[in-house]
């Protein structure tokens, strides 16, 4: 009996982390997982953990309104100190590209505990995009033994790094295992939609139901993009609700103040009917909406993997992606946040169909939903030594 410890604290990691933690739930005989959330997000985190039904074993709940990069990783690295201490794990595992992660990681490495690192391998190779978390994706893979790669791509940028073959598997990105699951609570049941709709609703989304509406889905939150960026974000937002009066554009904001802030100040006058900002969607809810637009616009990463899959094409508000595979597929564009560059491409979207169907072809680069399965596989035979998990 092998004890994983998986470690995550932010909305994504969750979703990415929450079918993993699942599936090793599956094999009592050979694993015992231990959940440790940082709490570096608090009712985002919550909300998935709900959904997901995932009941932690430890719980540092380090968030404060407007944290530091020093304030996450000091809370993290001394917290996980005494969580490694008092769960004594086999291996730890942690996701992505989180300052949570990174300092995760780092703590585990300080008591010789393995590491597997999940989502492994993306690359920018600039250190400053996206900041901090490059860095951080970085850092956690040289301190991983265990590297889960989601394509074929990020497993070559480690092998580049010289990680050597036998420790990195390809598995896909456990958010399409994560997407699978929702769609499946959602299929064919008018029950769970008439609850979703009316959660969009509760929210303050009200044209939900509206069948001809045509939908732009806008989120935002990296931390380059604070100040001007997300200034220029709503300058554009502004513009394209004028000009098309037709279109509704949706915007759940993530509850950095620093996100909010900018939305404040250039929509400070009453605004026009069809634009709605309104508080973070759970993923349930999140899933039927993104299902529901034809734009995404967004500078998430997590949005990035997810969009293609559902064939909305997807306009990313940065200057780099770790995710080329969406790019080079076609049904994901790079816009940065130049005003105008912004309100070319979702004008052009929004009005040229041939050039809308063209990039809204289903695309699933990022896996088949069985990710998870490789990972618990890949571990039962490198730890617990057996082949059937
Ligand atoms: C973090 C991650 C980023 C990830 C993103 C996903 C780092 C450095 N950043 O960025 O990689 O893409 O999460 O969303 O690891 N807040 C709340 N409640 C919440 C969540 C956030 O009030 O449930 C507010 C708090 O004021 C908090 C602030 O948002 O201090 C910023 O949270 P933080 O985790 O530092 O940054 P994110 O931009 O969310
Ligand atoms: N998401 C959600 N509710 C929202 C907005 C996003 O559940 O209101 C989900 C989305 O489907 C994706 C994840 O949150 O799986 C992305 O989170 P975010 O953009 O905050 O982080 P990133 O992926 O950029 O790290």
């Amino acid at each position: 009996m092998k004890k994983i410890l998986l470690v995550f604290g932010t909305r994504p990691e969750a979703i990415k982390m929450a079918p993993l933690v699942k599936e090793f739930q599956k094999y009592p005989q050979h694993f015992q997982p231990l959940v440790c959330v940082t709490g570096q997000h608090r009712e985002m985190l919550d909300q998935v953990l709900a959904l997901f039904k995932i009941i932690p074993e430890y719980d540092l709940n380090i968030m404060k309104p407007g944290q530091d990069l020093y304030d996450i990783t000091s809370r993290v690295l001394l917290g996980m100190k005494e969580v490694l201490a008092n769960s004594t794990p086999d291996m730890v595992l942690v996701h992505g590209d989180t300052t949570t992660s990174m300092a995760a990681s780092l703590a585990a490495f300080y008591q010789r505990i393995d590491i597997g690192h999940v989502e492994a391998g993306l690359r920018t190779n600039d250190i400053y995009s996206p900041w901090p978390e490059e860095i951080n994706r970085q850092l956690t893979g040289r301190l991983a033994k265990f590297h889960f790669a989601p394509t074929k791509l990020s497993k070559e940028n480690l092998q580049k790094e010289g990680v050597l073959e036998s420790f990195i598997s390809v598995t896909g990105n456990t958010v399409i295992d994560a997407l699978y699951n929702i769609i499946e609570m959602m299929k064919n049941d008018d029950e769970t939609s008439t609850e979703v709709e009316k959660l969009i609703e509760s929210v303050g989304y009200l044209n939900i139901k509206g069948e001809n509406r045509k939908r732009v889905l806008i989120t935002g939150h990296r931390r380059e993009n604070f100040g001007e960026g997300f200034l220029n974000i709503c300058q554009a937002i502004k513009q394209l609700l004028l000009k098309y009066p037709q279109v509704d554009f949706i915007y759940p904001m993530h509850l950095n103040p620093n996100v909010r802030k900018p939305i404040k100040e250039v929509f400070k006058e009453a605004t026009p009917k069809n634009v709605y900002f309104i508080e973070p969607l759970d993923y349930l809810p999140f899933v039927y909406l993104l299902n529901k637009s034809d734009i995404v616009l967004t500078d998430s990463g997590g949005i990035q993997e997810e969009a293609p899959g559902l064939g909305k094409p997807v306009l990313v508000m940065r200057n780099t992606t770790e995710r080329p595979e969406a790019l080079a597929a076609g049904t994901v564009k790079l816009v940065g946040t130049d005003i105008e560059k912004i309100i070319y491409e979702v004008s052009k979207l929004i009005e040229n169909e041939e050039y809308y169907t063209q990039m809204s072809k289903a695309q699933n680069p990022y896996g088949d939903g069985k990710a998870c399965q490789r990972i618990v596989s890949f571990i039962g035979k490198r730890i617990v030594g057996n082949d059937k998990n």
